[in-house]
């Protein structure tokens, strides 16, 4: 297969581990016999230094023209202080919305070989495997107003959370059906005690799962799953939610399996153009040191393997290779435990790469004897 892939590296950590996926994706390519090419656009404060804008419309020409994007990451200290319209931050919203990517989701689940370096006790996150689906094209990231106003002469602020049924029903839905393909769980979070797009929110969701009658709703408290998260994780599969809470309780359920160092996402779009990103942001701290995950990054490419490219077979080879890697004891800094082997990115890098192409080598040797 041909396939051309938009890469977005971004700021800090994202130029250093979107360059570990691209090159395992070339090393599947080589493993599998397909041809990948590689167009590299700006997005986020480089974007903004190089051509004043964080999301380019030449971006946004090429991601439309290609058929997956990898994206690193945006942000850092740098543009802090700049208007909004001038913030790294900015690019990545613009791009969710310009590319209709309104549903994010964020599989979390345990390596095995990870698990003392979660903070919680083994005994409470073993087994856990869930999917948080989270919206986000909608809901107070985009609703407008959003803006200092002056009420009397006095300073206030207002934000807006506006959603149409029609978006709720749409990211319900496909929770509904991923949760088909897993436990047949799904459990969407609200704020229905409280807030009036939750109400409606879960009346959506009521009214959706009548079309999955295999599938058990459960609705929950934001304020209660994020304790359910750290108490009892095991309990959830499917894990739906509106574009804040599904930001705020997927960094709380990252750290569950060890690292958000290590966590892919995808941002689906209706189309058939979608985008792959890890969850961590551009850690400006620790860029170009050669010492961020690049893990997140290259799984993240694994899923576009999978749910762009319908690449099943090379998606589970790249995950294999990570678990191999991982069991084998190499660690980033990020995940180190006693008595594991501490390299870089690109050390990191290296090891999977070699995994994939050594298997390659085994399945060689195995078919002659076959
Ligand atoms: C994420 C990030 C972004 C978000 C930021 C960088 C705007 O935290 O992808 O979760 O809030 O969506
Ligand atoms: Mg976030």
């Amino acid at each position: 297969m041909k396939k051309v892939i938009t890469v977005l590296p971004g700021d800090g950590i994202g130029k250093e581990v979107t360059k570990g996926a691209v090159e395992v994706l070339e090393a599947v390519a080589q493993r599998y016999g397909h041809s990948f090419r590689f167009e590299y656009g700006l997005i986020g404060g480089t974007a903004i230094d190089k051509t004043g804008s964080p999301l380019p419309e030449e971006t946004l020409e090429m991601c439309r023209r290609n058929d997956a994007v990898l994206l690193g990451a945006v942000g850092g200290p740098k543009w802090d202080k700049n208007p909004s319209y001038l913030k790294p931050e900015t690019g990545l919203l613009r791009i969710r919305k310009e590319l209709n990517l309104y549903a994010n989701l964020r599989p979390i689940s345990l390596h095995s070989s990870l698990a003392e370096a979660s903070p919680l006790k083994p005994n409470i996150i073993e087994g856990v495997d869930l999917l948080i689906v989270r919206e986000l094209t909608g809901g107070l990231y985009f609703g407008k107003p959003s803006e200092r106003v002056s009420q009397g002469g006095k300073e206030a602020v207002v934000d807006t959370l506006f959603y149409k049924r029609e978006e709720m029903k749409a990211i319900l839905q496909l929770a509904f059906k991923l949760a088909r393909k897993r436990r047949g769980k799904v459990t969407s979070v609200d704020k229905a005690n409280v807030l009036a797009s939750s109400k409606l929110w879960r009346e959506v969701a009521v009214e959706v799962s009548g079309q999955y009658p295999d599938v058990e709703l459960e609705h929950m408290l934001v304020d209660n799953a994020a304790m359910q998260l750290v108490r009892c994780p095991r309990q959830f599969d499917v894990l739906v939610t509106e574009n804040m809470f599904g930001d705020i309780l997927s960094d709380e359920a990252s750290v569950l399996t060890g690292s958000l160092g290590m966590l892919p996402s995808a941002s689906l779009s209706e189309s058939s153009l979608h985008l792959y990103e890890p969850i961590h942001g551009s850690a400006p701290d620790i860029a170009g040191k050669n010492c961020a995950n690049p893990l997140a990054a290259i799984l993240s490419a694994a899923s576009m393997l999978r749910l762009s490219f319908g690449m099943d077979e090379e998606a589970e080879a790249v995950e294999k290779a990570v678990q191999e890697v991982l069991d084998l004891g190499y660690r980033t800094g990020d995940i180190a435990t006693e008595g594991s082997r501490i390299m870089g990115t690109k050390e990191m890098v290296h090891e999977v790469k070699a995994a994939i192409l050594d298997n390659e080598a085994i399945a060689h040797i195995m078919s002659a004897y076959a």
